[in-house]
């Protein structure tokens, strides 16, 4: 039988990340000097630390130009002496600077260094608060590093690397910080270094979301998951779909039955060194890949199907927290786990009406097969806790459209059962902008998921989607695990969106934010 072309091995290669250097005096030799520009009446940039004559060139420039350094914008003008070139780059309100907007900065910063056809800069980062010289360059890097994402794996113009592998780019960029002040250097060196890492997971969790259904299957997908495993020394574990079947994981295998590539459940393991799996706090961080969401017989409008290949992006983000957590060697033991499927349908596929026998016991009538993100999930989310008995335990989806229309692409929806775990990942998001809004979990709206039939149904009547999602899940949680569920329709594949850094690709939302969260839990 002749297929739609599904090709086994993908190669993900991401291109390579930028270099960052941090020099303590400024080296005025250089292809691009960049120079932050604040939005005030009182004092568009400081002239701390730059030679007199640099100063007044700056000065003239931004006089000459008219620039108000808003922050998103960005000019160019000749270089001075030898500064080949001089950038402009706003960063808005001193009053009202934070780490969003400077992260914004260097974005820009990045795309443009591309468009132009260059690959370093120096940055002074004078004028940036001294106190807070780590952060905010660590802000910057971060920004420059997404800003520098771009997908061309299927971008046959560039002819040779074949079209499965992304080309990357020839050259990564560098960027060197000028921080004159020798005790911050090092802090800021490595601040760099870690951001350069988190970076470079989201950007991955990035790459490999890009991917088309036809190449990018759950089979394919294992192949991917098992390389990064292997990368950064995690334990990697399929339980493929006959196991699953054993298992009794009905709703993984009720929504992957109708496709070609058979469903699976990715588990990727990372146990800090010295530590023994049992001891100290485990944190379960589950996400689902659903490779491409059709809907199944209860099919979905041809309008925009083509962006339900982004289903996988709460999967594709625990592949980037998994590395992550592996090269920043965080003191807690971290497991991933991801339930892939594809929701198609053929002969086998499954209906409305039928009853699952979940992996934890419970029945679930199906009401709608494109309500098929919690199925998977759900048995994923039991066996977790059966298996790994975890602190906490965090999943990220692209669960409802109903979220996308309460809170757009500004917030992903938080649904918490535990008030601790959800105020722990509100401040991690808005420590890097990756904001969350918290939707009730009440019992209350329990009875939108009764069914006549079996314990629960997937899907109740039209109110409440997103919290209707979040009860069903919550259903599949042991007692006492403290729990949240991030809906990240909305923010995974946002729109092209000039303001920031993700353009027209998914965005890696949940990579930092988690990442951040596991790194604030100390050791
Ligand atoms: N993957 C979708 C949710 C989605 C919608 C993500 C739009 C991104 C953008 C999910 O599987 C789905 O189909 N949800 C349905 C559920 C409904 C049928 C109960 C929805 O929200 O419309
Ligand atoms: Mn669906
Ligand atoms: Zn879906």
């Amino acid at each position: 039988m002749v297929k739609s072309q599904r090709l086994e091995n993908v190669t993900i290669s991401p291109g390579k990340p930028p270099v960052f250097h941090v020099l303590s005096t400024g080296a005025w030799k250089c292809a691009a000097l960049v120079v932050p520009i604040f939005e005030s009446s009182k004092q568009r940039f400081s002239s701390d630390d730059l030679p007199e004559d640099v100063a007044a060139a700056i000065g003239k420039a931004v006089e000459l130009h008219g620039f108000e350094g808003k922050v998103g914008t960005l000019m160019q003008a000749s270089g001075i002496g030898p500064a080949e070139r001089l950038i402009l780059l706003g960063m808005g309100k001193p009053e009202k600077i934070n780490t969003d907007q400077i992260r914004w900065a260097g974005s820009l910063l990045a795309r443009h260094l591309r468009k132009i056809k260059i690959n370093s800069a120096t940055f002074h980062a004078a004028g940036l608060e001294r106190a807070n010289w780590p952060i905010l360059a660590g802000a910057f890097a971060e920004g420059y590093s997404l800003g520098d994402f771009s997908f061309t794996a299927y971008k046959t113009e560039k002819k040779s690397p074949p079209p499965l592998e992304d080309p990357g780019k020839s050259k990564p960029l560098t960027l060197s910080i000028i921080c004159p002040d020798q005790n911050s250097a090092k802090t800021v060196q490595s601040v760099l270094a870690e951001k350069s890492v988190i970076a470079a997971a989201t950007n991955l969790a990035r790459t490999v979301a890009c991917h088309p259904g036809n190449v990018l299957t759950p089979s394919t997908l294992t192949g991917i998951a098992r390389n990064i495993a292997a990368a950064n020394k995690l334990k990697f574990l399929v339980i493929d779909a006959a196991t699953a079947q054993k298992m009794g994981m009905g709703g993984l295998c009720a929504v992957g039955a109708g496709s070609a590539s058979p469903p699976a459940l990715l588990i990727l393991e990372y146990l800090p060194r010295g530590i023994k799996s049992n001891a100290g706090k485990t944190v379960a961080v589950v996400g689902k890949a659903v490779t491409f969401d059709t809907g199944g017989i209860s099919i979905k409008p041809a309008a925009d199907m083509g962006n339900m290949k982004y289903d996988k992006c709460g999967g594709m983000a625990v592949l980037g927290i998994m590395q992550a957590a592996a090269q920043l060697q965080l003191p807690h033991r971290v497991v991933g786990l991801i339930p892939t499927a594809e929701n198609t349908l053929d002969a086998q596929a499954y209906r409305p009406g039928d009853i699952l026998h979940m992996y934890n016991g419970k029945t679930v009538e199906v009401t709608n097969t494109d309500a098929e993100g919690r199925l998977i999930l759900a048995d994923a989310i039991a066996y977790a806790c059966e298996k790994y008995k975890p602190g906490a335990l965090i999943e990220m989806s692209t669960l409802t459209g109903g979220v996308v229309i309460a809170l757009g692409s500004v917030f992903a929806g938080l649904m918490a059962g535990d008030d601790g775990l959800a105020a722990q990942l509100i401040a991690a998001g808005n420590s890097t902008g990756e904001r969350l809004w918290r939707l009730p979990l009440d019992q209350a709206y329990r009875k939108l998921l009764d069914s006549p039939h079996a314990d629960m149904v997937n899907s109740g009547a039209r109110e409440a989607h997103p919290i209707q999602g979040g009860m069903f899940l919550q259903e599949f949680v042991a007692d006492g695990v403290p729990w949240a569920h991030l809906d990240i329709a909305g923010v995974a594949h946002p729109k092209k969106d000039d303001r920031w850094w993700i353009g027209d690709h998914a965005s890696g939302f949940g990579v930092r934010l988690v990442v951040e969260y596991l790194q604030r839990l100390g050791s």
